[in-house]
């Protein structure tokens, strides 16, 4: 299995064959880490049962978004989510922080969602056989799903605006030194590009994820904006088994369950 990591959307140019490889999508702060909350329920502490959104449309922009909810006959299922520089676009019913995503205001319910950079990144990558959706908050689960996949991986760091982002580079990093322990552990052969070393070595010179929120570009530009109270809970490591699936225009939340699915794979 061969590991590789874009630092930005940007360098998908150089990838073949996307279509039989595992794409993992990573945008951090705050698209990718709202879309697992918003599975789960912001307030849900019971994290076996999810009681959050039925499934997510991204769609690439506001526009588009607009449009698909005004072609619905029937709106009452759906809502409108997202950003427009970090902020609730005018007309929508959620913004991109995660606690938007309470149980009471979104159970059951279908969300087009439309952000400036994951939403993106999605899109360029929609045409891969197996695309996940990764954040601090899902990463061992994530780690486990495409070790079962069995294919080569590309991790599609979002970053901001088309530039590489602190925040996904080292989430991309966790997720990379995961592959290696459970690949030492069971004795998997896993070739790692150069890129994702580096990412690697970045996340383990960090102490915590906030201090890496903190000194990122786009951790300063949410905190000067207001929306400070989000970098906690897109900081919490594993906190979720949810691993978020882009399937057929749709991302639907897949539970996976560590013990079982290592004795089942392993
Ligand atoms: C995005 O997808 O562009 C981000 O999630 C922006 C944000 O922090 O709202």
């Amino acid at each position: 299995m061969h590991i590789d990591l874009l630092f930005s959307p940007l360098e998908e140019l150089r990838c073949n064959e996307i279509k039989n490889k595992t794409v993992i999508v990573i945008d951090v702060l705050r698209a990718c880490s709202t879309i697992t909350y918003a599975f789960n329920g912001y307030n849900n502490e019971d994290i076996s049962v999810l009681k959050g959104v039925k499934e997510i449309i991204p769609v690439k922009n506001i526009e588009s978004a607009l449009l698909l909810f005004n072609s619905l006959d029937d709106k009452s299922d759906y809502l409108l989510a997202g950003e427009i520089n970090g902020f609730k676009p005018e007309g929508f019913h959620l913004g991109n922080s995660p606690k938007d995503y309470e149980v009471n205001k979104i159970f059951g319910k279908s969300l087009i969602f439309a952000t400036t950079n994951g939403t993106k990144t999605l899109n360029i990558f929609k045409e891969a056989n197996n695309l996940l959706i990764a954040s601090f908050l899902n990463a061992f689960a994530v780690t486990l799903k495409l070790i079962a996949l069995d294919k080569d991986v590309i991790i599609a760091c979002s970053g901001t605006e088309d530039v590489c982002g602190l925040e996904d580079v080292t989430c991309g990093g966790l997720i990379c030194s995961n592959i290696k322990d459970l690949s030492m552990e069971k004795n998997l052969k896993i070739n790692f590009s150069d890129s994702s070393i580096i990412a690697m070595k970045a996340y383990q010179s960090f102490g915590n994820v906030l201090d890496i929120f903190k000194q990122s570009t786009h951790g300063q530009r949410l905190i000067k904006a207001g929306f400070e109270n989000d970098l906690l809970p897109c900081s919490k490591i594993n906190k979720f088994n949810i691993v978020p699936t882009y399937y057929n225009g749709k991302i639907i939340p897949e539970l996976v369950k560590p013990v079982s699915f290592c004795s089942l794979y392993y």
